[in-house]
């Protein structure tokens, strides 16, 4: 199916809708469900937009080749312009054993992109999780480096060309693991020091000189201490990284939200003043509103979420339009929060633009007035 049908396709369920809404005025009587809004069903897909604003939409996925999930494959094709391997591209996935590669996941995932004229979002290359149990147990500074060279050289160029984007070094801050300037206690840290920051972006630009590359890291966002602290931390790494020229051009806000708590409004708009300052641009990457604390109905929770999601990117947009806008999963059906945050009255987590039934919620229609700002 050509994108076009599947946008006429979901044109034409909205229209039945909007249809069958007419024809029935009973639906009235229905009390307030999950059900869509049909209003937002005929509005136009989040990609089409990129094409005004210049921004793209991306979210996170399972590869198609172990993704049953042939219905929200489609929505992906048709919501966005970029593919963001929610794990197929992690290390313990694309290096199990030293130096035997397994591309299946993110050769599929490219090959569906290049397909539905998608570019995909390289996640992730050095992280201290999701690695298998030969890197967990490198002990040595020419062992890490020697892994570090043969992995990233291989991934990177594998996929030059196709790649929006590469996340190349994935969350290097943990300010509870106590160590000097709030490093990650990570194996790669351990066997090399603060020198595999500098190393792991000199290698994926070397393997390919265009694609714009990333410091991915979180909770940055709110008015508390940790927040607070890690904002401190990070911004004096991205100084250090501009003093010693590391080729690194952005900085990937991950974005995983809480709706119950308080943003730090002005740290956060001085925060990201101060890294757009340095020259480094900003993507927001893996942005989901989890709703794990917030009382009500479904409704009261969706527009909990939603306003969550605007006050952010109304804080970001205000410092700088993004280069890119990314959801960590786009339906509700399929999202890494409900496994692990359990709510107390038992109902599932929404915390994504789609419902489970793949209906576009207030914080579809948030997004898509960003998208376009
Ligand atoms: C998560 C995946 O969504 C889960 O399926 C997996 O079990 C753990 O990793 N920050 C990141 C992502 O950079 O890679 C993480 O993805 C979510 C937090």
């Amino acid at each position: 199916m050509t994108r076009t049908m599947q946008h006429a396709l979901s044109r034409r369920s909205a229209v039945l809708k909007l249809a069958s809404f007419a024809a029935a005025p009973a639906i009235a009587m229905r009390p307030v469900s999950a059900q869509s809004d049909f209003r937002l069903e005929l509005e136009p897909p989040l990609r089409s937009r990129s094409r005004v604003s210049g921004i793209k939409f991306g979210c996170a996925g399972g590869a198609p080749n172990v993704q049953p999930d042939r219905i929200l494959l489609e929505k992906f094709a048709i919501e966005a312009d970029i593919f963001v391997p929610e794990g197929s591209l992690k290390w313990e996935t694309t290096e199990p054993q030293p130096d035997v590669f397994d591309f299946s996941e993110g050769d599929s995932i490219a090959a569906f992109a290049t397909r539905n004229d998608m570019l995909v979002h390289g996640h992730t290359l050095v992280w201290y999780a999701a690695i298998p149990q030969w890197v967990a147990q490198l002990t040595t500074g020419q062992a890490a480096r020697a892994a570090l060279e043969r992995h990233i050289s291989t991934e990177v160029s594998r996929y030059r060309g196709r790649i929006w984007a590469w996340d190349v070094v994935n969350e290097a801050i943990e300010p509870d693991d106590r160590l000097d300037n709030d490093y990650r206690n990570s194996v790669w840290f351990r066997c090399l020091g603060a020198e595999y920051i500098d190393l792991a972006f000199r290698l994926a630009r070397a393997a390919d000189p265009k694609t714009p590359l990333c410091l991915s890291d979180y909770g940055i966002e709110y008015a508390t201490p940790t927040a607070q602290r890690r904002r401190q931390s990070l911004l004096a790494l991205l100084q250090q990284l501009r003093n010693r020229n590391t080729p690194i051009d952005s900085l990937a806000l991950q974005s995983h939200l809480n709706a119950h708590q308080v943003f730090d409004r002005a740290a956060l708009t001085d925060f990201l003043r101060s890294v757009v300052k340095l020259g480094y641009r900003l993507a927001i990457t893996e942005l989901d509103v989890n709703d794990v604390k917030i009382a009500g109905s479904v409704p009261e929770r969706d527009l909990a979420v939603a306003r969550h999601a605007a006050e952010y990117l109304d804080i970001v947009f205000s410092v700088e339009r993004p280069m890119s806008v990314a959801t960590w999963g786009l339906s509700d059906r399929a999202t890494w929060l409900r496994m692990y945050y359990k709510r107390a009255d038992g109902a599932l987590l929404r915390p994504l633009p789609l419902d489970a039934d793949l209906n576009r919620k207030p914080m579809w229609a948030v997004l898509a007035k960003y998208m376009t700002a």
